[in-house]
């Protein structure tokens, strides 16, 4: 890894929809390093998320994230974790090392994100009540986490962005 993408790794984790990989993408281009999705890692070496669930189970999945989220943590850069990564131990204690954002969001700002599918655990109906029950069911582990929360209900992506790379760049 490069000095720099050491220097200012930083991870990104919230719940489904609450802008992880769209904030993290314009916190890497402003701290200039590179940008990592640990769920795109998982779907590109494994396939589908929805397959994975569905055919080896959500704790194969979480097995094969917290490989990803090794991975990416070795590489450096801003790394984007899938909302439940925090559940399980092996990759909390990967965390531990590094500075995290929790990024929040509320469920009126989330509604119309979640809309779109490919996400197995909002599969059926009341995909907001969904979103809410599990998120109260990490939240204890997001906070345990995190060393800062921003929210980004309201404001632009970008506005955030700047201000978590502003965070940032005061720590290193
Ligand atoms: C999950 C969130 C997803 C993805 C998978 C499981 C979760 O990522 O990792 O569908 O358990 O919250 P996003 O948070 O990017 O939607």
């Amino acid at each position: 890894m490069t000095s720099e993408a050491e220097r200012l790794t930083l991870v990104l984790v919230g719940p489904m929809a609450a802008g992880k990989t769209s904030v993290g993408r314009r916190v890497a281009r402003r701290l200039k390093v590179p940008f990592i999705d640990t769920d795109k890692r998982v779907v590109a070496a494994h396939g589908p998320i929805p397959t994975i669930f569905a055919e080896f189970g959500e704790d194969r999945f979480r097995e094969l994230e917290r490989e990803a989220v090794a991975a990416a943590l070795g590489e450096g850069g801003v790394v984007s974790l899938g909302g439940g990564a925090v559940t399980d131990a092996g990759t909390r204690d990967l965390l531990r090392e590094h500075p995290v954002v929790f990024l929040t969001v509320t469920p009126e700002a989330v509604a119309e994100r979640i809309a779109g599918g490919g996400r197995p655990l909002l599969d059926g109906e009341d995909p907001l009540g969904r979103w809410t029950r599990i998120l109260e069911e990490r939240r204890r582990w997001y906070e345990e986490v995190a060393s800062t929360t921003f929210d980004t209900s309201r404001r632009p992506m970008h506005r955030i962005a700047e201000e978590i790379a502003a965070w940032r760049r005061e720590q290193a």
